[in-house]
């Protein structure tokens, strides 16, 4: 094991840069990137962005509710997070009356600032590695399922073990590089978490899932947050007592702009990547899992905007489900081109073929060859998977039936939970919709899933009812689920009519048969799978060294899995087609190019059409006298980056991560530093909005500005 962990440390362990702006490093050991850093224009030392005996960047960056980033912008409190991220609060708090949404929010004193059940924000404390506690008692002679009951124990034991003190205090045990190392990271979590501020929609989702993933953007996608702490400055659950937070740090805004060419960072929380996987992995993900994914979607929007086109109900209620199918169709769209475009598979084949060559006699031997036939054990079982998780489980009606069924199953029937389940289940539900994506769905499964993979309900529905359309109307006009009257009316004496419901008995039909027949091949492939990845993980890092020195390793950054990370890059536009070469930044200009009140995506607030029309922009205007929106870098950033602070050469805050490019979505698997950006809101928009068209200018008095 001794030797494993060497060669990590090794693994991170910087020199020369060889894939400028790829990587997502760990803040504690950054001192190993810092002079790379610094060669690319940062000023600061490793201390400042990370330290446990001062204080340092990292304890003005937090995990926004389980899958965002914020920063602290003041000495009390004072948050900054995405729009789409505060998206469920601000909703919450919405009604007729007041439209936060639509007309946007701006608490004017403390007492205006609305709490939020539910909301939490965790500072790292600390983060270490610990390997060899987390592998006490491990031989090479145990099975993959004995190592993770000991990783497990061994993980419950120092989890509770660091947590003691309480305060708050949450602490995880998170593998990297496949199982070759584990880190502990101990949280401060607050759960006071007041919404200050958010823009109308006109601003905060300008563009909406029309200009998603896309550059040039001009997206006010930001909202403010405030948090409290008791009077000891320590976690406290809400209340009125509590007193704003004093951060440890708090970022310090420039207005100083960007140019291309300047060095920004990036500290965030990113969620997943897979920057390892074996070319068969890639294969299956470029190659068949999203265009299939992509083409099964593309059928569920064209007939959601169908009905959205006939009706302004319709089209406000699918609105937001419409804006989530879409997000991950257009990600999976850039992946898979940019998979191609790069040819990643077939450079990572003949990567394999080189390291099988060096692996031979070695305890590496083999092992390409192995994960491979891995992949073609698995293949058939993920296929049904996503075949399964895109039509099956997409029927809301379904779905809904599922819900309700586990409430009686659970032996936890609740009128009022019941009610609660209805109101938001029916608000938005449309059951034409819903029926002709059925038929849709059923039919493409039929066609495109191998028999072995029909469940023995699917067959018999088949049978019985001849084709997917007539099977559709049966199960949609027999379901009580289309009916809210009859559902409502349900009492505790209701389970045999519930789980008599076809569309009950669809989604149990098909969820019995994934657990029985798909799951359990899935869970056994996957683990030897994860046993082979820890080796060519390990493998790799030898292969690299041995051949390319010290050079060959420092490439080797951790898959991304939730936890902090610094990335780093430049200001730099792009050319993502023959004779198309994009700038870095947008201004209010090109938001008045696509403003147009007939398109709701591009219809902005009329104070914003006045403002540009009297040019009263305050300080906020850059040199060429526009209002700065947004820029792009080539930060290597993911999903959960959103809201991430992006970060100036001085460690001043200059804006906030919300995108990427579609054009470079496939950085989760592979980084191409020529079509790879981050997108980010320009902090001077921000302080512009807030002060120019919110009015709220009270709220910049607490922040801190670098002349
Ligand atoms: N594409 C961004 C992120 O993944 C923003 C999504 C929210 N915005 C939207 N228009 N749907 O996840
Ligand atoms: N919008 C994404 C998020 O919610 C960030 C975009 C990305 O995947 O880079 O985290």
């Amino acid at each position: 094991m001794k030797r494993i962990i060497t060669t990590i440390a090794l693994a991170i362990a910087a020199s020369a840069a060889l894939h400028a702006d790829e990587g997502m490093w760990l803040p504690s050991l950054i001192s190993q990137r810092i002079q790379d850093m610094q060669d690319k224009g940062f000023r600061l030392n490793a201390e400042d962005i990370y330290s446990i005996n001062q204080a340092s960047l990292k304890d003005a960056v937090v995990l926004f509710g389980r899958g965002c980033t914020g920063e602290l912008i003041s000495p009390e409190g004072l948050l900054l997070t995405n729009h789409h991220c505060g998206y469920g609060q601000i909703q919450q708090h919405s009604s007729v009356e007041h439209d936060y949404l639509k007309d946007g929010f701006w608490a004017m004193n403390r007492d205006e600032e609305l709490p939020n059940k539910g909301l939490t924000v965790s500072f790292l404390e600390r983060m270490e590695d610990v390997t060899t506690i987390i592998l006490n008692g491990y031989s090479e002679c145990m099975s993959e399922a004995q190592r993770a009951e000991l990783v497990k124990s061994n993980s419950k034991k120092l989890i509770e073990d660091s947590t003691a003190d309480g305060q708050g205090l949450r602490a995880t045990v998170e593998s990297l590089y496949y199982g070759n190392q584990y880190f502990l990271f101990i949280y401060r979590e607050y759960s006071d978490i007041r919404l200050v501020g958010a823009p109308p929609s006109a601003v905060g989702k300008f563009g909406g899932d029309t200009d998603n993933w896309m550059w040039p953007r001009h997206t006010g996608d930001f909202s403010m947050f405030r948090i409290y702490a008791g009077k000891d400055n320590m976690p406290a659950p809400y209340s009125k007592d509590n007193i704003p937070y004093k951060p440890k740090k708090y970022f310090t805004i420039s207005l100083k702009g960007v140019e291309e060419g300047d060095f920004t960072f990036i500290y965030g929380f990113p969620g997943r990547t897979q920057e390892y996987l074996h070319s068969s992995g890639v294969r299956y993900i470029g190659e068949i899992s999203d265009p299939h994914k992509i083409r099964l979607r593309t059928i569920r929007l064209g007939i959601q905007k169908k009905y959205m086109q006939q009706s302004q109900d319709i089209r406000i209620r699918y609105s937001s489900k419409n804006a989530s199918v879409a997000n991950a169709w257009k990600k999976w769209q850039g992946e898979a081109k940019g998979l191609r475009k790069m040819n990643t598979v077939s450079t990572k084949r003949r990567f394999e073929e080189k390291f099988s060559r060096w692996a031979c006699g070695s305890r590496y031997e083999g092992l390409v060859g192995r994960i491979d036939s891995l992949y073609r054990e698995l293949e058939p079982y993920s296929y049904a998977t996503d075949y399964y998780a895109e039509t099956a489980r997409t029927i809301e009606l379904a779905n809904f039936a599922a819900k309700v069924g586990r409430m009686y199953s659970d032996g936890k029937f609740s009128k009022s939970r019941l009610e609660e389940m209805s109101a938001d289940f029916y608000r938005d539900y449309y059951a034409p919709i819903d029926m002709e994506c059925f038929a849709a769905m059923m039919d493409e499964y039929l066609r495109n899933v191998p028999e072995q993979f029909h469940p023995d309900y699917l067959k018999n529905s088949i049978s019985v009812y001849g084709n997917v359309s007539v099977w559709a109307d049966s199960l949609f006009s027999n379901s009580i689920f289309t009916r809210r009257g009859i559902v409502e009316a349900l009492e505790e004496d209701g389970a045999e009519q519930v789980f008599s419901d076809p569309a009950y008995i669809f989604a149990d039909s098909f969820s019995k048969w994934y657990a029985d027949e798909i799951w359990p091949r899935i869970a056994d492939t996957e683990r030897e799978l994860q046993l082979a990845y820890r080796d060519y993980m390990r493998g790799m890092m030898e292969y690299e060294e041995s051949v390319n020195g010290k050079q060959g390793l420092e490439k080797f950054y951790p898959d991304a899995n939730l936890t902090l990370r610094v990335a780093y890059g430049n200001i730099s536009g792009y050319s993502p087609a023959d004779g198309v070469i994009y700038e870095p930044s947008s201004s209010l200009k090109g938001i008045m190019e696509k403003d147009n009140p007939e398109i709701f995506d591009y219809n902005i607030p009329q104070r914003l059409r006045d403002i540009y029309a009297s040019k009263d922009y305050g300080k906020w205007a850059g040199k060429d006298g526009e209002i700065p929106v947004c820029f792009i870098a080539t930060n290597h950033t993911t999903g959960g980056n959103s809201g991430s602070p992006v970060i100036n050469s001085d460690g001043n805050l200059i804006g906030i991560n919300f995108d990427r490019v579609w054009e470079g979505t496939m950085s989760d698997i592979a980084f191409d530093p020529d079509f790879c950006r981050n997108i980010a809101l320009d902090i001077r928009y921000v302080l512009f909005t807030i002060d120019k068209v919110a009015g709220a200018g009270h709220l910049l008095d607490e922040m801190s500005f670098a002349e």
